[in-house]
């Protein structure tokens, strides 16, 4: 049990049910400016339509390439669609310096792995189509076009805010010469996800995000959708990529943000935005908990008020921690001593673990909790009778309670007589940007 002194000093991370049901109705409002057209310039949720306006019958075929950019590592797919998926792929790091460097070297990167995954399969005969699942927010114009509003999640390449990055690809891909593609779709994570699991689940209509970042899609009616100005053929429906991520980056947060936030969206490469995201994904959880343990320590509630060298230095405190440390059985803190050994820390005692725990916990709950607020608003909006929410991202996937907590947060907003669940999707960047790829072939063949 944690003491009651730190109980009380977590106690701001613990959202109330008030709180929470506050949170779900300032995000209606935040997405309805998204949404609308006069309102959508000045509005934090920016509800990018993305053009995809069928999901997938199960009876896509063909071979795909898929890149995949905008998480932990960069990959490339190569994707078969039949009565089964099979998929091979392989991932290549995007070094920092890339990450933070001019565009045009991310692009010549992406346009390298390319190249030597063609190679390295002999696959250069045949003019594969190709989905790239980017995943930062984009203003799309199309299947194949859209604009980069602003990097998040730690990249900040000079001269690719405001362009169309499939443009960016093809003349990385031109400028070497020997890679032939074409490039048949650029679509979000959050999509993805969405259609891979649509691809079986036909009740799904909802693509969640939680990992490094985190973001929602859900399948919106054209009529909703003021800011379309798409065709108005059938079908009167659209993925919508909300970029939640900026949800309270007008401040309609700061109610339940805590200073440990603040510090965090301080520090980061984009102060002031993403602030509903800072306070969910993975790349920032842990670092949250980092801070409460760091307080903790200082006011001597925590080993015996020692710190150490890495427990000081921001980041140390990986989000996998949080997922290790909760993951081990009531009463036992084998990962928990583990970890702190790792962080020096090696005079740690039981009490002290389960202090530690303590604070992981509501860090996490807190994570679920909002991203489970969230879910449960686009379900009322939906309002349909039984819908599946696609899930993927590595907090959603390795945390050992997230998924529960997700669930019981749901259960307490959502509209009496919607039926739910949380399904984990898996690969929606690469099965999903095949679909993506497939399904567009296929309603471009038919009008
Ligand atoms: C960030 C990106 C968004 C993406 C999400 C999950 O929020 O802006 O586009 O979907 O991370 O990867």
């Amino acid at each position: 049990m944690a003491s009651q002194k730190v109980k009380e000093i977590c106690q701001e991370l613990i959202l109330s049910q008030e709180s929470l049901k506050e949170v779900c109705d300032r995000l209606q409002e935040e997405i309805n400016k998204g949404l609308g057209k006069e309102s959508n310039p000045e509005a934090t949720i920016k509800c990018f339509p993305t053009y995809v306006r069928e999901l997938p019958n199960g009876k896509e075929k063909g071979r795909f390439l898929a890149l995949d950019l905008g998480g932990t590592n960069f990959r490339v797919l190569l994707i078969e669609l039949g009565d089964k998926c099979t998929m091979e792929s392989r991932i290549y790091a995007v070094p920092q310096p890339i990450m933070i460097g001019p565009g045009e070297g991310l692009f010549d990167h992406i346009a390298d792995c390319l190249a030597c995954f063609i190679k390295e399969r002999s696959l250069g005969t045949e003019l594969l189509p190709l989905g790239f699942t980017f995943s930062f927010p984009c203003k799309q114009e199309g299947l194949t076009k859209a604009r980069l509003a602003r990097w998040t999640k730690g990249f900040k390449c000079e001269g690719v805010e405001g362009r169309d990055v499939v443009e960016l690809l093809k003349k990385a891909i031109a400028k070497r010469g020997d890679v032939k593609i074409k490039i048949c779709a650029v679509l979000n994570d959050t999509t993805g996800t969405l259609m891979s699991c649509a691809w079986k689940n036909h009740n799904c209509r909802v693509g969640l995000i939680v990992g490094t970042g985190t973001n929602a899609c859900y399948m919106e009616k054209i009529e909703k959708v003021e800011l379309w100005d798409g065709d108005l053929e059938e079908p009167h429906q659209v993925i919508i990529n909300t970029e939640w991520g900026a949800f309270g980056d007008n401040g309609c947060l700061d109610f339940i943000r805590t200073e440990y936030d603040n510090t965090i969206d301080r520090e980061s490469l984009n102060p002031g935005k993403q602030l509903f995201e800072k306070m969910i994904s993975g790349m920032y959880m842990g670092e949250v908990a980092r801070q409460v343990i760091v307080r903790l320590v200082s006011e001597g509630l925590l080993f015996d008020g020692k710190t150490s060298d890495i427990l000081q230095e921001k980041g140390s405190f990986f989000t996998k921690y949080i997922s290790e440390i909760e993951s081990d059985e009531d009463g036992d803190y084998n990962n928990c001593y583990a970890i702190l050994e790792e962080l020096g820390l090696n005079n740690a005692t039981d009490a002290d673990c389960a202090n530690v725990r303590h604070v992981c916990e509501c860090v996490s709950r807190r994570a679920a909790y909002l991203a489970g607020a969230g879910v449960a608003l686009l379900l009322n909006r939906i309002n349909e009778e039984s819908v599946s929410v696609a899930v993927d991202g590595s907090v959603y996937r390795f945390h050992p309670h997230f998924h529960n907590l997700m669930v019981e947060q749901v259960s307490q907003l959502v509209k009496p007589g919607i039926k739910f669940d949380l399904m984990l999707s898996e690969d929606g960047s690469g099965r999903g940007a095949a679909l993506v790829a497939a399904v567009a072939s296929r309603s471009s063949a038919t009008r």
